[in-house]
């Protein structure tokens, strides 16, 4: 098996997360932790129940402020190098239900500069209109735009340049290359960036004057970021951000990696598909648990342990008893590759099919939620 690799800009190989939580330090999400979330939101997101939020940096914190009246702030972001795709969208789903639940503030940083520093091909004008696009994703999820403020850096840069810079200071270039994987040959704007990201942390507290802690949920690649701002807050007298992690959705053809455009379009879902080629990439590329023959699969049933579509699903599908029946369905033979695959891509389908009518709305919606200097 190819060794797992998991940095903000590429994930390779099988991830094990309870190895990745060892070698991140992070924690794992204990039943305690749900049961305190529980006290406050009534319900448990799907998304938690099942594992796909898996692992934190001080959430117990965060919830114990909370029962003593101390709001946090939540903060995530998108780096525009092109369309936003289905795997983006977990996160941010989750920060829907966060906002709703504890009704608490949203920062949402688009980094148009970090994805032209980092990619070869891309010019600022794209990145910048391609941050716009994006955040059109963000607003059709429905957050509050009283209390959601989404910012593309190049247009926020005066008020982040104030915050990033005594990060900047505090941290060393062997630092970095230890952290992220830079060497000599990474442009030196990429040096400056990790203060940037992490200058958001901070900018609830800026913004408002007060202490407010962030809380963070993200694919546990982008964890690293948190650690330089964790270990700098103090010394700016801020206080340390948290985090949840989730998992990555996978690559529809196998468990390798996430899905990601860098290996292509081609199996991708973005969040612009029309039916007909979601239904293509699915029936094309998702990985099959299913037997050879039809008579095999009849007698012996599938796997849905290692097939995409259902794992898919697990994502997607929020109702419990309906995913239970497909798994038991699919184990036992009764349901087929195809049909199962006929699922996902109804599921996948509907929610797009939903989620584009409020992305159109969202054209109009948008500048009541954009922070610009
Ligand atoms: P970006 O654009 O690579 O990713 C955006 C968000 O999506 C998560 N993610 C995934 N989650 C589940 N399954 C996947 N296959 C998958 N692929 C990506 C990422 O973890 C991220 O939460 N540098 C950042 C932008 C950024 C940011 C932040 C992200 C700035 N501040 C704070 C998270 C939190 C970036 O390029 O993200």
């Amino acid at each position: 098996m190819e060794e797992a690799k998991v940095t903000p800009w590429e994930v390779t190989g099988e991830v094990d997360y309870d190895t990745l939580i060892k070698e991140f330090g992070t924690s794992k999400i204990t039943p305690s932790i749900l049961e305190s979330i529980k006290k406050h939101s009534k319900k448990l997101h799907y998304m938690l129940e099942r594992g796909i939020f898996f692992s934190h940096r001080d959430l117990d914190i965060v919830l114990k402020e909370y029962s003593e009246g101390k709001k946090f702030a939540i903060y995530t972001g998108r780096g525009p190098s092109g369309d936003t795709h289905l795997g983006h969208m977990i996160p941010w789903i989750f920060c829907k239900w966060l906002q709703d639940a504890f009704n608490v503030d949203f920062y949402f940083m688009i980094t148009d500069d970090e994805k032209f520093l980092c990619k070869k091909d891309l010019t600022l004008e794209q990145t910048n209109k391609l941050a716009y696009e994006n955040a059109l994703d963000i607003v059709a999820l429905g957050f509050d735009p009283k209390k959601t403020f989404i910012f593309a850096d190049t247009d926020y840069m005066n008020q982040l340049y104030k915050i990033a810079l005594p990060i900047a200071k505090r941290v060393t270039a062997s630092q970095a290359k230890a952290v992220f994987g830079f060497t000599n040959n990474t442009n030196i704007g990429m040096y400056l960036w990790p203060a940037i990201q992490a200058a958001t942390c901070f900018l609830p507290s800026v913004l408002t004057g007060k202490k407010i802690r962030t809380l963070i949920p993200a694919a546990i690649d982008q964890d690293p970021y948190w650690r330089i701002a964790r270990d700098v807050a103090p010394k700016l007298g801020f206080p340390k951000t948290a985090a949840i992690h989730n998992i990555f959705l996978p690559s529809l053809k196998g468990p390798q990696g996430k899905m990601s455009t860098s290996e292509g379009n081609e199996a991708t879902i973005f969040t612009t598909d029309d039916e007909k080629t979601v239904k293509k990439k699915i029936n094309k590329y998702a990985f099959s648990g299913g037997r050879d023959t039809l008579e095999e699969h009849r007698k012996k049933g599938g796997n849905p342990d290692i097939d995409m579509s259902y794992q898919w699903l697990t994502f997607f599908e929020e109702d419990d008893k309906k995913l239970k029946k497909i798994y038991d369905d699919y184990k036992s033979g009764k349901l087929l590759s195809g049909e199962l695959k006929a699922i996902l891509i109804k599921k996948v389908n509907t929610f797009l099919k939903q989620h584009q009518k409020n992305r159109e709305k969202a054209k109009k919606l948008l500048p009541k939620f954009i922070l610009k200097d």
